[in-house]
């Protein structure tokens, strides 16, 4: 006998866990099924954000920054560290710590808000809208399930360099790239995107020599080209060599290390062997195991669940979220949609602006950007007008010696709403926020320059950008 739920939830990464929670909160019940194990064999809920994403990222990139710091910065300080060393067990069994924590945080969460969690695989058997959708759970959590409605959170893997398989081993995708056990002395990175440049920070800061690949002519091409052009330069004075307007022509792994060879921009032969190759260029979505075709789930020609503007896919009562589904590869986007199918079941109205989803890098600097950056305003042909403010001119950034960057507003030149945020340098993830605020309220620069900042704080580079939309930045 199958077990009955108003939903059901396939898989348990951010878009998924918290749709379920959602749900379960507007009074459904729901069940949430994910196939992701630990070594040990128990469940690993989280997805590729919690596990191999996000969080582990997160972990080792502030343990390498420590480490780079007592190397670098602390001296300047007047501290000084002898016998610095590293012990990379310890950093990886420490980002482990972390992960499990999110786990079990998100077992912890299902059991407060009474969903029901299956740990294995979910697919779809049969049935219908009217009868309710049939599932299979095998696995450790095997099961029948039989739901009102479906939401498909099955996520993303890495996208496969053609010809190149992935060992973890020597060739790494981000599962490999976030697990070495030691720094490999050479490392080549396939594709200078997120990834890439935050899974190459880590081991540059950790001793590697980092050599990046990337195919297209122009670095961070989507980011705010000012922010671009002071990233490069960050990026090439602590040892990150990027090379753009790259082909790769042959990968071939050996004993002990990896022979890459590349056309370079001019179409020159080039080529260098390194201890470890990772390779991060894109993520596709993730449906193999699914049986949608048993239902007849329609994918669009990119493989992605093809869905509509709130997440329903072509069948009544299935939707989609997250990475499986067009738009920002984000954790908080797939969140945003989680949440808003969840309201959309209980007859309620979620929306998701993807003009305001922000975009961090957590290289250091750090990137950060919410809404339209100039080049794109320019090529829609909208007037704005914009105003910067570097950290050099910050109080609080001189204090904490960490002064590279800068804050851009964009806003429109008639009538002066903020259309853009971009900041590259000391917390911008978390200085973001407040652009994201500004653009939901639909705020003016005007508006921002007007609200009282702390003092001393990095929050002031962004009032004062938004002054200098105006030309009339105080501290510069
Ligand atoms: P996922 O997190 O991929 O979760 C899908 C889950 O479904 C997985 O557990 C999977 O095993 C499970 N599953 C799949 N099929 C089935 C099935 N048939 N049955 C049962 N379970 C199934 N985003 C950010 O916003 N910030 C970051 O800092 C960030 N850092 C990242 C760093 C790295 C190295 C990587 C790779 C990604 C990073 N991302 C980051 C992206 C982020 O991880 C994804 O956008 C996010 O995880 C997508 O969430 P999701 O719920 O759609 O899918
Ligand atoms: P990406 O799209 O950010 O970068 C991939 C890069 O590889 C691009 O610059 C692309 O031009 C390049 N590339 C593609 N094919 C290539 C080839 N054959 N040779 C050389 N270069 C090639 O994708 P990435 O870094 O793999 O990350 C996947 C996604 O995961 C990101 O887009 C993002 O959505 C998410 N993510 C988010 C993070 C965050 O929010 N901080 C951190 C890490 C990942």
């Amino acid at each position: 006998m199958a077990d009955s739920f108003d939903v059901v939830v396939i898989g348990g990464g951010p878009g998924g866990y918290i749709a379920a929670i959602r749900a379960a909160q507007l009074g459904m019940k729901v069940a949430c099924v994910d196939d992701g194990s630990r070594a040990d064999g128990r469940p690993a809920p989280g997805g590729t954000c919690t596990n191999v994403g996000c969080i582990p990222s997160k972990a080792l990139l502030q343990s390498s920054e420590h480490f780079e710091h007592a190397g670098h910065a602390f001296a300047e300080h007047g501290i000084e560290v002898k016998g610095l060393g590293i012990d990379v067990k310890r950093m990886q069994a420490r980002k482990g710590k972390v992960v499990a924590q999110n786990n079990d945080g998100i077992l912890f969460l299902f059991k407060k808000n009474k969903v029901t969690f299956f740990h294995g695989r979910g697919s779809f058997t049969g049935g219908s809208a009217a009868t309710g959708w049939s599932l299979r759970v095998e696995g450790p959590g095997a099961a029948e399930l039989v739901a009102r409605h479906v939401i498909v959170a099955t996520g993303s893997k890495p996208r496969a360099l053609p010809g190149v398989a992935i060992d973890n081993r020597l060739v790494l995708d981000n599962e490999g790239a976030l697990a070495m056990a030691e720094v490999p002395k050479r490392l080549g990175v396939v594709g200078a995107g997120v990834i890439g440049l935050e899974m190459g920070s880590v081991w540059r800061r950790l001793g590697s020599e980092v050599t990046m690949l990337e195919a297209l002519p122009a670095f961070l091409g989507a980011v705010d080209e000012a922010v671009a052009r002071e990233a490069q330069k960050a990026f090439a004075r602590q040892g990150l060599a990027i090379h753009t307007g790259v082909a790769i022509t042959s990968v071939k792994p050996g004993k002990k290390d990896v022979a890459v060879a590349w056309n370079d921009a001019a179409g020159k032969a080039q080529s260098a062997t390194f201890d470890r190759l990772i390779v991060s260029i894109g993520r596709v979505p993730h449906t193999a195991g699914l049986n949608g075709e048993a239902v007849g789930l329609k994918l669009d020609p990119r493989d992605f669940v093809d869905v509509d503007a709130e997440c329903r896919s072509n069948l009544p009562q299935v939707w989609a979220v997250g990475d499986v589904v067009r738009g920002p590869m984000l954790a908080h986007k797939a969140e945003e949609e989680g949440v808003a199918v969840a309201e959309r079941i209980a007859g309620q109205h979620g929306h998701v602006d993807f003009n305001t989803v922000p975009w961090v890098i957590y290289t250091a600097p750090e990137i950060a950007w919410v809404g339209k950056t100039e080049q794109q305003l320019k090529a829609e042909g909208v007037a704005y007008r914009s105003g910067s403010f570097p950290f050099a001119a910050n109080g609080r950034a001189r204090a904490l010696g960490d002064t590279t960057g800068f804050v851009k507003i964009v806003a429109d030149a008639a009538t002066d709403r903020i259309l853009g945020m971009h900041v590259i340098g000391p917390f911008a993830s978390e200085l973001i926020a407040e652009g994201v605020v500004a653009m939901e309220f639909g705020a003016s620069s005007e508006d921002l320059a007007r609200i009282c900042h702390a003092h001393p704080s990095l929050s002031e580079a962004t009032r004062e950008a938004a002054l200098a939309v105006d030309k009339r930045a105080l501290n510069i």
